[in-house]
C-alpha cells in the first residue's frame, strides 16, 4: 500500500539554499524516471533544475516526446494539462503548486464560450462559418471545445500558421482568450482592424450587433495578460529618445500599439534566439516577463549586449512565481517516496477531444 504523501508545510519554511542540494539529490535518485520541464518565466532557483526549457510550443512537444514516468511541469496549470493530454496514459503530469494558474486563461471558460457559440448561431451557422481557435493558455475543456467544433489550438509561435489553417476552412475565426495575440497576428496577415471585433463576454451577444458579427472576420475574445498589458507605447518612445539605435522586441501578448512600435515581435523562444544572435554591443528593450528579461540581461552582459525591461514598474507573472524551490522539492521527495502529489489529470473523454485540436496545431506548426 502506498504511504501517505509528505505534507507541504515543513517545506515552506526551508530556505532556497537548503532546498537546492535536496532537489539535486532527489533528481539523482529518480534518474530517467523523471523529467522536469521549465518555462522561460520561471525564477532562476527553479529554472536551473529544468531538463528542458522552452516556450509553450517547445515544451508541449517535449512533453509529447518524453518517455519519463513523471513529468514535473515548472510552469502554469494549462501547461501541465497539455503535458497530461499529449503524454501516454501511464505517465504522470505534476504541477508543483496547484495555485499556479494563468489569469488570462481564466478569462474564458466553457460556459461563456458555449454561450458565445449559441449567440453566434442566432446570426450565422458557426459550425459552417466560424473556426474556433484557442490560445494554448486556456483550460483543457476549451481545447476540447475546439476539437469537437473543427477548431484548433495555437501558441505565440505558430499563431499565424494556425490562423491561415483556420481561415482556409471557414470564413471567420472566434479567437480566445487573448485579444492581443489575435489582433497582432491578424494584422500581420493583412486583416484590417475594421474586420476585427471584440467579443465582450460579459454582455449579451458579446456587445455586438448582428451586422457587426456578419461583417467581422476575426472575433476577438476580450481577454488579456495582466503582465503584458502593462507595457505602453510611451515606454518605447522614452527609451528611443535616450537610445535611438536601440532595438525593441515584444511578446505578441503585448497591446497592439506596443507591437506596432516594436522592431521584432514573437514568442519567448523567439525573443531569446533574437537576442542570442544579435550583434555584440547592441541594446535591447524587451516587452515580456521580468524573470526572462533579467536572465537575458545577465546572460549577454559579457558580450556587451544591454538588455532592458520595457516597463518602469515590475511586471512579473505572479502565478509562474508560485513554483518555488520549496514546492519543487516537496514534489520530488514525494516522488522518491512513491507518492505523486499534485497530479494533473484531464478526464479521458475531454483529453481525447483536446488532443484533436492540439494535434491539428502540431501538424500545422513550422
Ligand atoms: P510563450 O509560449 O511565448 O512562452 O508564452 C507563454 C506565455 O504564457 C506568455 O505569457
Ligand atoms: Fe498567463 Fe500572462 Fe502569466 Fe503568461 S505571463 S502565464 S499569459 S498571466
Amino acid at each position: 500500500m502506498a504511504a501517505n504523501p509528505i505534507e507541504v508545510d515543513p517545506y515552506t519554511s526551508l530556505s532556497d539554499e537548503a532546498c537546492e542540494a535536496r532537489i539535486v539529490a532527489a533528481r539523482e535518485k529518480l534518474g530517467e524516471r523523471l523529467v522536469i520541464l521549465g518555462h522561460h518565466y520561471q525564477r532562476d532557483e527553479v529554472f536551473r533544475h529544468a531538463d528542458f526549457s522552452g516556450d509553450s510550443l517547445k515544451l508541449s512537444r517535449q512533453a509529447a516526446a518524453s518517455k519519463a514516468e513523471y513529468i514535473v511541469f515548472c510552469g502554469v496549470h494549462f501547461m501541465a494539462e497539455v503535458a497530461d493530454i499529449l503524454s501516454r496514459p501511464e505517465q504522470v503530469s505534476i504541477l508543483p503548486d496547484l495555485a499556479a494558474g494563468c489569469s488570462m486563461a481564466d478569462m474564458a471558460n466553457l460556459a461563456k464560450v458555449e454561450r458565445a457559440w449559441r449567440e453566434l448561431a442566432t446570426v450565422l451557422d458557426p459550425d459552417e462559418e466560424v473556426t474556433p481557435v484557442t490560445y494554448i493558455n486556456s483550460a483543457a475543456d476549451l481545447k476540447a471545445f475546439c476539437g469537437r467544433h473543427g477548431g484548433i489550438v495555437c501558441t505565440s509561435t505558430n499563431a499565424r500558421h494556425v490562423l491561415e489553417w483556420a481561415f482556409g476552412r471557414r470564413d471567420k475565426v472566434l479567437f480566445f482568450p487573448d485579444q492581443h495575440l489575435g489582433r497582432n497576428t491578424g494584422y500581420t496577415m493583412d486583416i484590417p482592424l475594421e474586420d476585427m471585433v471584440v467579443w465582450d463576454y460579459d454582455q449579451p451577444m458579446g456587445g455586438l450587433s448582428a451586422q457587426q458579427i456578419r461583417d467581422a472576420r476575426l472575433i476577438l475574445w476580450k481577454g488579456f495578460c495582466s503582465v503584458h498589458q502593462m507595457f505602453r507605447p510611451e515606454h518605447i518612445d522614452r527609451f528611443k529618445e535616450k537610445y535611438p539605435d536601440a532595438h525593441v522586441i515584444s511578446h505578441p501578448e503585448a497591446p497592439f500599439e506596443v507591437c506596432r512600435k516594436s522592431d521584432y515581435v514573437g514568442s519567448t523562444e523567439y525573443i531569446i534566439k533574437t537576442i542570442r544572435e544579435a550583434e555584440p554591443g547592441s541594446r535591447w528593450l524587451v516587452g515580456t516577463e521580468l524573470n526572462l528579461v533579467n536572465r537575458l540581461h545577465d546572460q549577454y552582459r559579457h558580450e556587451g549586449k544591454s538588455v532592458h525591461f520595457m516597463s518602469p514598474t515590475v511586471c512579473m507573472c505572479s502565478t509562474m512565481f508560485r513554483i518555488d524551490p520549496q514546492h519543487l522539492l516537496w514534489t520530488l521527495e514525494n516522488l522518491v517516496d512513491g507518492t505523486p502529489v499534485n497530479r494533473i489529470r484531464v478526464p479521458a473523454a475531454e483529453a481525447e477531444q483536446a488532443r484533436l485540436a492540439l494535434n491539428r496545431m502540431l501538424d500545422v506548426s513550422p
